[in-house]
């Protein structure tokens, strides 16, 4: 039984799906969480990765991390409960990954973690705790990078349950690479900056965010803007009278897997404080600033092409400027990022 609430679980799951398709003694069931529910942050994602309807989905939507946690592990016991599966697996580091591992674990039913392992070592970010106690509770751990396996080791886990299967949102993203598609944006120009924010310790004080579009506004007098904006983030522009932006800054609603694929292709540089994102811009080879003191994925900064800035506006204001006048970092594809870390997760599932 899969566990997908926000949008960067559908890209994960979607090829463990698909793996397991191949494998008929394997019976599968998909739950949706309804942590996101907008159609441009989940039904697009089902439509144009080709995921099965959900089995279940519970609907909770948002809240507070207690009343959203709670609601899910309330909800998602009720359907383990009626129809136990064998082994559930669960995706990332979102509020629904620890909710349903917490309620599965306690109910007797086995757990996987897709991307276990990682750490960014920052218990103020939410996605940590997540992943730090999911990793706690869960019986295998798949993870994408050698650091993750060196880090649930130091953490005690037994070497034999820990399964170095590579990344599966690179599974996506060599799948669909193909079918990117240009998105319609009136007045885009050739060359452009990608930029997306969400992360709670960029766009929820008023200070930082302003200091971020502030940066922002002034590179778009040099090379166009292209933002689409995460519903936290909108809500934020507009409670702080943040959304006067300059002309060639294009706020935009949030798009499709298809047509974002297209946008992180044809950017000239990529800044973000995504997780996925970082790991993307790497398998493509487009340089990526990221608007974070430290990251879960540190493989992308060792060996990719991502650059951690920090909060340091003046620093971004300087690589971006590295980039346009053709210094770009260079970097390589991590081993295993190959499009198949969903087939092997099948694989050791059936073996399992
Ligand atoms: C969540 C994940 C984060 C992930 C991000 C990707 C947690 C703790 N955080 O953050 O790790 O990087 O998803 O998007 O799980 N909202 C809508 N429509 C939606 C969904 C959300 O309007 O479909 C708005 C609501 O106002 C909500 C806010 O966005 O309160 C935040 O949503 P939430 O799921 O709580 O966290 P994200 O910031 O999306």
């Amino acid at each position: 039984m899969h566990i997908v609430g926000a949008r960067p679980n559908f890209m994960k799951a979607a090829p463990v799906i698909e793996a397991i398709n191949n494998f008929p003694q394997l019976n599968q069931s998909l739950v949706h969480t309804g942590q996101h529910y907008d159609a441009n942050m989940s039904q697009i994602f089902f439509d144009q990765l080709g995921m099965p309807r959900p089995d279940y989905n519970l609907e909770v939507g948002s809240g507070s991390h207690a009343r959203q946690t709670a609601d899910i592990m309330v909800h998602f016991e009720e359907v383990i409960l009626a129809n136990p599966p064998a082994l559930v697996l669960v995706y990332g580091d979102v509020n629904s990954t620890i909710a349903a591992a917490l309620v599965a674990t306690k109910a007797g039913i086995r757990v996987g973690h897709v991307e276990a392992g990682l750490r960014s070592w920052d218990r103020t970010m939410p996605e940590e705790i997540n992943r730090v106690l999911t990793d706690q509770i869960s019986d295998y751990f798949f993870t994408p990078s050698g650091d993750a396996d060196e880090n649930l080791q130091r953490e005690g886990v037994d070497a034999k349950k820990i399964f170095r299967v590579g990344n599966v949102m690179i599974d996506t993203l060599i799948k669909l690479l193909s079918k990117a598609r240009e998105p319609e944006i009136a007045g885009r120009q050739d060359r452009f900056i990608l930029v997306t924010l969400h992360r709670p310790s960029n766009v929820d004080d008023p200070e930082t965010l302003g200091r971020l579009l502030a940066t922002l506004n002034r590179i778009s007098k040099e090379i166009q803007v292209i933002f689409p904006i995460h519903p936290r983030t909108r809500r934020r522009l507009e409670q702080f009278n943040l959304s006067d932006v300059g002309a060639n800054v294009l706020l935009t609603d949030p798009f499709g897997y298809l047509e974002f694929l297209w946008l992180q292709q044809h950017a000239s540089v990529v800044v973000t404080d995504s997780g996925g994102i970082q790991e993307e811009t790497t398998y493509l080879q487009i340089p990526c600033l990221t608007m974070r003191e430290n990251t879960e994925r540190p493989i992308t900064a060792e060996i990719g092409t991502n650059i951690l800035v920090g909060t340091d506006t003046a620093r971004l204001g300087k690589e971006i400027e590295n980039v346009l006048h053709g210094c770009a970092k260079k970097g390589a594809v991590p081993e295993l990022w190959d499009g198949k870390a969903g087939q092997r997760i099948a694989e050791i599932l059936a073996r399992l």
